[in-house]
This record gives structure tokens, sequence and C-alpha cells, in this order.
């Protein structure tokens, strides 16, 4: 798998996002999907995608702690683009289990409460999204922190044994206003709040200009924990 991730990154090098989806969304078709969290490159994403495939297949993950403003722009984009992205929500029965283990709140206790929520309320409901799935579209960026800076176009994702496709990879932040704006694409309300980066309410909060853009997700740990799971490089294949 190696050598295809890396033909695959040599032969679409410097290909517009917009052409590299074309050509996996018709290859691909119902065994590729894109993940929202509702955050500024997945509505790039999700605006070009349902552009090429209206009928293309767009996922969320709702852990429950969403903000207000994402479920407003969840709703805008769907009657904006007339669908119905889809939802999975984590089992109700962890959920419960999880309340009664570590509190409401426990996530901020703990690193590892912290990602034992992740894990319940993100990663398990992921792995039912991407069953069946060969290609997984992101809105990563390289450029979003250092644990990113050397993310490729095409990646092996070892835990769920899928293609991650991540158009984005090498566009800049403005890039992506650029074309939020040159469109007319519906944004999340919390970017004009001061969030560059959007997850659960809770754990997510405004930054200062300057600031590192992810340096307002789990703001209370070490940086070095500074991701929930979803996005966890492991090059075996
Ligand atoms: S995270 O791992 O820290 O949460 P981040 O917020 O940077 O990730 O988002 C990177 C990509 O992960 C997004 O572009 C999207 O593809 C996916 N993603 C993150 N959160 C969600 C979510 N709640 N639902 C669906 N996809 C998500
Ligand atoms: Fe739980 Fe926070 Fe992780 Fe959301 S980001 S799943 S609330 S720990």
């Amino acid at each position: 798998m190696i050598e295809k991730i890396a033909k695959l990154n040599q032969r679409f090098k410097n290909q517009e996002p917009k052409k590299v989806l074309k050509q996996f969304l018709e290859e691909y078709k119902e065994k590729i999907a894109l993940s929202s969290s509702f955050g500024a490159e997945d509505q790039v994403l999700s605006d070009m995608i349902l552009k090429i495939d209206e009928s293309a297949e767009i996922f969320t993950l709702d852990t429950g702690r969403l903000p207000y403003e994402t479920y407003d722009v969840m709703n805008r984009t769907n009657l904006k683009y007339k669908t119905k992205i889809k939802v999975y929500f984590p089992h109700s029965r962890d959920v419960e289990e999880l309340y009664q283990k570590q509190g409401i709140n426990g996530f901020y206790n703990s690193v590892e409460n912290r990602k034992e929520c992740c894990y319940v309320r993100k990663i398990v409901p992921l792995q039912r999204a991407l069953k069946g799935v060969d290609i997984w579209i992101t809105g990563i960026r390289a450029e979003q922190s250092p644990t990113r800076e050397d993310m490729q176009l095409f990646e092996w994702d070892e835990a769920n044994r899928v293609i991650k496709l991540n158009p984005l990879v090498s566009w800049s932040q403005s890039d992506v206003w650029d074309y939020i704006k040159a469109n007319d694409v519906p944004y999340n309300a919390l970017h004009d709040k001061g969030y560059p980066s959007i997850g659960c309410a809770p754990c997510t909060r405004a930054v200062k200009d300057g600031e590192d853009i992810r340096s307002g997700r789990w703001w209370w740990e070490d940086p070095k924990h500074k991701e929930c799971g979803l996005h966890i490089k492991d090059t075996k294949c």
C-alpha cells in the first residue's frame, strides 16, 4: 500500500482539488465519503463535491456536544444544496456509561478521560461511517499544526484501513476564505467570533490574532496531546 500511496501522490501532485475530487468521485462512486465538521475547509469541499455529484456521501459525527452555530450551518448547508448531510451519533449506551464513569464534563480532569470521551463520541461513530468506504476525504491542511505539516494529498489510514484524501492539504487559510467568498459558500458563524478551528463546544474556544490555529482546541492540555484520535498518523500498511 505504501507504494500505491506514493504513486498517487506523485501522479496528482499540484493538481487542482476540484480535478482530483472529480476523478475520484467518479472512479469510487458509493465507496468515497467526505467527513465534515462544518469548519471552513469542509464547507469548501462540500461545495466542490456537491457541484460535481449532488448524491455524493458527506457525513458528520454529531458528538452531542456540538455548538449551536454548527447545527445552524448544517441546516443552511442542507437547504442551500438541497441535500441532507448524513449524521452519525454515538451509541446511547456508551454515552450513558461514559457519564456514569466520568461525569458530564469529565474530559477536563485528565487526558485519559478526554481521549475516552473522543473515542466514544467520535472514533466509534467514525468506524461505522467508514464501513464500506475506500476513500475518506478530509479537510486537513498541512499548515493547521506541526503534527500535520508532513501530511500528503493521499495518506494510508491504518486505523480504519482506508485511503485518506486531503484535497486542501497544501492550501493556505486565505485560499480557503477566497474560495468561500468567491462561491458564496455558507460558513460557520464561529469563524467570525475568533474560532479558526471548529470542534465540540466545551473543548473549543476562540483564539487571539497571531495565535496558533488549533490553540483553541483542548486549550487546557499540553499541545502534544492535541489530536482526538481521528487523524493519528500511522504509516503501517
Ligand atoms: S480533529 O481531529 O482535531 O477533530 P479537525 O477539527 O482539525 O480534526 O478536522 C480535520 C478533519 O477531520 C475535518 O476536515 C473533517 O474531515 C474531520 N472531522 C473533524 N471533526 C469531525 C466531525 N465532528 N465530523 C466529521 N468529520 C470531522
Ligand atoms: Fe468529548 Fe471534548 Fe472530545 Fe467532544 S472534543 S468528544 S466533548 S472530549
